[in-house]
């Protein structure tokens, strides 16, 4: 976790990699309000330690009995602070408007769907993934919906941030100047498994993420194939491990429970079998587990998944089989 948090941290001093166009703007205003701050702190410090020394209680010293008054100095410190401040201001205001307002055409737009604890892109072609790619040298603008409690959509190496609030959308915009791949953060505390919500970005030619679009949009042939690739792509990773590990999600995991009998949280038992696991994704709730009665946290998927596509989960499922894998309970 560390290592992702660090992991640009080398190419440039402050921040990673300047990766969109509104990086520079950004950067400067950063760097400008730190060059500000430390042309004032280091006069002030110093003239403060001198007057602390020059002026201090000693035998003999008789202080001024009221404060003096330097015209001059005082409209200096008052007009010369508010002008910088709103040079500032003005920088600020231009560069947040410049990030309000996507072109009106010509971008790639991608829906951005945020919930806890994952992120999915939905593609002009109907593509949908977990990963963001976006063609390099074109801008892509971000239509941003919640599922459930507040988000934030942040990528440090475009300098972009923007809250996604449920009950209505929220836009972001940027061009993306650099090929490679980027980190995705949330950056709204939303939860239990807030820290985890990242997201890769990737950054790619043209030719490259019209590939992309192409691969994302094919489902595999092979059932089990088909189901771990609706798994990776219908935001069920996020949550429900299927890790030969044994590592648990905040959801139970998918390994190990095939055809065992499920403790439920009401009490009794159900079988794990192909009800149990249509049930679980049409109505999560009706069957919560023993320790996972916050069930009601995961979404239903009536109507998200034809029963065809709820075949092929089940199949993925069905082959990670019933042998417990270490580490588990
Ligand atoms: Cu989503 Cu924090």
């Amino acid at each position: 976790m560390l290592a992702t948090l660090f992991a640009d941290i080398n190419t440039t001093f402050w921040f990673p990699e300047q990766a969109s166009n509104f990086a520079k703007d950004v950067d400067f205003l950063y760097d400008l309000i730190l060059w500000i701050s430390i042309a004032f702190f280091i006069p002030i410090v110093i003239a403060m330690v001198y007057f602390v020394y020059k002026y201090r209680e000693r035998p003999g010293y008789k202080g001024s009995p009221e404060a003096l008054h330097n015209t001059t100095l005082e409209v200096v410190w008052s007009v010369g602070p508010t002008l910088i401040a709103g040079i500032i201001f003005w920088l600020g205001l231009v560069g947040y408007l410049d990030m309000q307002r996507p072109p009106p055409a010509g971008t790639e737009d991608i829906k951005v769907i945020a919930k806890k604890w994952n992120w999915n892109f939905k593609y002009p072609n109907g593509a949908e993934n977990p990963e963001l790619h976006v063609p390099v040298g074109r801008p892509a603008k971000m239509i941003m919906r919640s599922e459930d409690v507040n988000h934030g959509f942040y990528v440090p190496a475009f300098r972009v941030k923007r809250d996604i609030i449920p009950g209505r959308y929220h836009y972001v915009w940027f061009v993306p100047t650099v090929e490679g791949t980027f980190d995705l953060f949330c950056s709204e505390y939303c939860g239990d498994n807030h820290s985890t919500m990242n997201a890769k970005v990737v950054v790619q030619s043209e030719e490259a993420y019209a590939k992309f679009l192409v691969e994302a949009n094919k489902e595999p042939e092979d059932i089990v194939e088909r189901g771990k690739w609706l798994y990776e792509r219908r935001a069920c990773k996020g949550c429900h491990y299927a890790g030969k590990d044994g590592a648990q999600g905040p959801g139970p995991s998918y390994n190990g429970s095939w055809g065992k009998p499920v403790p439920l949280a009401v009490g009794g038992e159900a079988n794990f079998d192909e009800n149990y696991v249509s049930e679980s994704i049409l109505n999560p709730i009706a069957k919560a587990r023993k320790g996972y009665e916050t069930a009601a946290a995961m979404p239903s998927y009536k109507g998200q998944l034809k029963d065809e596509q709820i075949e092929a989960l089940t199949a993925f499922i069905k082959s990670l089989g019933s042998e417990t894998p270490p580490g588990k309970k």
